[in-house]
């Protein structure tokens, strides 16, 4: 008999986001507008502790009013990371600018801070700065905002930060997605928190945040008629997604929580395998570990990444190999880059473990004696590890 499957990262949902969802349709707003948007964006804001939050259709489009709200366009070039999902380069390219792909930093697995300075201090000596900067908070952990902030306000070149998998994260005590002119996060049906489908634009900026709403609403002009001077979008969030996305969010820390937990239930099961390594954490950095990521040495795990995805598939696990990097993409291939080795390597090793905020114990080691068996190394003892110390913490 095939065993229950285990997904890499389901929805988690606890009851209170079923109600709202039942109140937003009994009240007839089902519509993108509605008094639970104007409430996500309200309490969101309060939550990362930005002045402005804008409940938006989905990252992507996030990330593409963000580009376009900072004058972003044809023939810009925008530095960001090469180690990302697809939609960081490719809102980009909606505008017709060129992504340029820096490399990531052993520490965070995010924008090498270095090369980016690197980077900036050539450009500003042949006076080619970029429009901007997107700076990706990889699963669940945000880059090393130390420099990169530093060097970007030295160079006056705006930051983007994309949070998309990094909600509830922090950097020096300060909440991910907060750290540059704008930060978009995501809803997505497999993020920490989910509406099933959205995403958040947040600023400091009121004009910003108007001109975002405005734009993500067809940018209608203020008259009786349809009237529209400007190019806009359908990119608001309905409202009916928004009471979801509300329930979801009273829950974040606990769901930061659990995730966690099962990233130091993996890290403690495997910690005498040879040739396993886990995704850093720097001092400054809390991740959520959104996604609990492990390097596979294959010379001295004795197997690949490959082998143990394909071995968890065969159990009904669900695995995936971290992000492969932008400039490896046939789409950029064209694309310029700092770096690329720390990704390339990176992506080669790299694995997504199931990480579900719902993950019973019993699914966590199911995944940890196949990884286990591909490397050579005996199941653990169900006994023994349940007396973790670790574990009855969390
Ligand atoms: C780094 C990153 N940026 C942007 C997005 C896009 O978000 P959405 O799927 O909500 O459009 C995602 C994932 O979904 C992501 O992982």
């Amino acid at each position: 008999m095939q065993s229950t499957r285990i997904y890499l990262s389901p929805p988690h949902m606890s009851g209170d986001e079923r109600a709202l969802l039942l109140d937003a349709f009994d009240s007839n707003w089902i519509a993108p507008l509605g008094p639970h948007v104007d409430a996500l964006e309200r309490e969101f804001a309060e939550l990362v502790g930005a002045k402005e939050a804008v409940a938006l259709s989905c990252g992507t489009a996030a990330l593409h009013l963000a580009l376009l709200l900072l004058g972003v366009g044809r023939g810009d070039e925008v530095l960001t990371s090469t180690m990302t999902f697809a939609a960081t380069a490719n809102a980009i390219t909606y505008l017709g600018a060129e992504p340029v792909f820096i490399d990531s930093d052993e520490a965070t697995w995010n924008m090498d801070p270095q090369l980016l300075v690197d980077e900036l201090r050539t450009r500003a000596h042949h006076n080619k700065l970029p429009k901007a900067v997107v700076v990706v908070d990889l699963y669940g952990q945000c880059a090393d905002y130390g420099l990169i902030r530093q060097a970007c306000q030295w160079y006056n070149v705006p930051i983007i930060e994309d949070a998309a998998e990094a909600l509830g994260a922090t950097y020096d005590g300060q909440p991910a997605g907060t750290f540059g002119e704008l930060g978009i996060y995501s809803f997505n049906g497999n993020k920490i928190i989910t509406a099933s489908g959205g995403g958040i634009l947040v600023t400091n900026q009121k004009e910003l945040a108007d001109r975002a709403r405005f734009l993500a609403t067809q940018a209608r002009d203020p008259a009786p008629h349809y009237q529209h001077s400007q190019i806009g979008y359908n990119y608001r969030m309905s409202n009916l997604l928004a009471a979801v996305g509300r329930g979801q969010l009273r829950l974040l820390e606990d769901r930061v929580e659990r995730r966690r937990a099962n990233f130091e239930f993996y890290r403690d099961a495997l910690a005498d395998v040879p040739g396993i390594g886990f995704m850093p954490e720097p001092a400054a950095c809390r991740s959520t570990r959104w996604l609990s990521c492990i390097t596979v040495a294959p010379s001295q795990f004795g197997a690949t990444r490959e082998d143990v995805r394909l071995a968890l598939g065969a159990d009904n696990i669900e695995s995936r190999p971290t992000w492969k990097p932008m400039h490896l993409q046939p789409v950029f291939s064209h694309c310029r880059l700092r770096g690329g080795a720390v990704a390339e390597r990176i992506f080669e090793q790299g694995l997504c473990l199931p990480s579900g905020s719902n993950m019973a114990e019993e699914d966590l080691l199911r995944v940890v004696d196949i990884v286990r068996t591909v490397g050579h190394c005996s199941p653990l003892s169900r006994d023994i590890y349940r007396l973790a110390p670790q574990r009855k913490a969390a």
